[in-house]
């Protein structure tokens, strides 16, 4: 596949989105952008929901590649996250391959496998203790359960139509780690470009799984198949730890929200539809 040049970043107006506004252009992309909420300094992009079948074609017209990260970020009913994360996103495969685009980027996360019991809380991992990115699907929320059903949906589109992905499951894409759980998840906003880019690029990655993160000290999961793109990451969350931990005290292997990869997502009260 020759080097995507115009890609079409959905979800532009959000947390993620914006952070890749501004850091993806270095890497030589034209980005069109897509939200649902219109962009105030970004008058040319398309507002459109995902569920616009007709916005979307139009939208992934003459793209070569697509970066996917519109939809539910968090926890929400079952209607809405049916609406935007699953049908949304079959919305999106499905206009990607009556067009022809032959690779997406589709933002995953760490909530497809958060009931995954965390390796240990604390300190730098024997490197056979990190999670394999083979680990079975153990979502967490109906939100992971819509991740869960985009990375099988990438896989059937690639096994049957040939079209590529690589599915990131982000652990947290912030300026900052925030939390003492962020220590070991985290992903700072450049590595999440250097990644995105890799994912981009890289020649011939059928439909591929990564862990989204830094090389953090305290990471909690295996970065090789990140790596096989090309990925590189340059940063490591410890420098924020010692004032983190004084504040927040160390995980408590006692506490569900501490011991599992899903962090507070598996002890939430759920939400059910009804
Ligand atoms: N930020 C993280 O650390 C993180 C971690 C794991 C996974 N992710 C995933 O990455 C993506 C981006 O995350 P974020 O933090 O920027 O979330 P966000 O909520 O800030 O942004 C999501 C964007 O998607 C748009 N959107 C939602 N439903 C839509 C629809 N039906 N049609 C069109 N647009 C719609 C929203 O308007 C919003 O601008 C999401 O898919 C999220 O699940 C993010």
């Amino acid at each position: 596949m020759p080097a995507p040049r115009t890609v079409l970043l959905t979800g532009a107006a959000g947390g993620l989105g914006t952070l890749m506004r501004s850091l993806l252009p270095e890497y030589g992309y034209t980005l069109r952008l897509f939200d649902v909420r219109p962009i105030e300094d970004a008058p040319e992009a398309i507002t459109a929901d995902l569920t616009d079948k007709e916005a979307l074609r139009e939208a992934v017209r003459g793209v070569d590649a697509v970066l996917h990260l519109a939809g539910i970020s968090l926890e929400a009913p079952f209607e809405k996250i049916l609406r935007s994360n699953i049908e949304g996103t079959y919305n999106l495969y499905e206009a990607a391959r009556l067009e022809g685009v032959p690779r997406i980027v589709f933002a995953s996360s760490n909530h497809a496998v958060g009931f995954t019991p965390a390796p240990r809380a604390g300190t730098p991992l024997d490197p056979s203790a990190l999670i394999p990115i083979d680990t079975p699907h153990r979502p967490d929320t109906f939100y992971g359960l819509s991740k869960c059903f985009g990375e099988d949906l990438a896989q059937l589109y690639w096994d049957k139509h040939g079209l590529e992905t690589v599915s990131v499951r982000i652990g947290s894409c912030f300026p900052e780690p925030t939390g003492v759980r962020m220590l070991s998840v985290w992903m700072s906003p450049a590595d999440g470009a250097r990644l995105f880019h890799a994912a981009l690029t890289a020649e011939e990655v059928g439909h591929t799984v990564v862990h989204g993160s830094s090389a953090n000290t305290r990471l909690w999961w295996d970065l090789t198949s990140a790596r096989a793109l090309g990925y590189e990451p340059q940063d490591d969350s410890e420098p924020y730890a010692e004032k983190l931990i004084a504040e927040q005290g160390e995980l408590d292997p006692e506490n569900p929200a501490h011991s599992h990869l899903g962090g507070h997502f598996v002890s939430d009260p759920p939400i059910w539809p009804y």
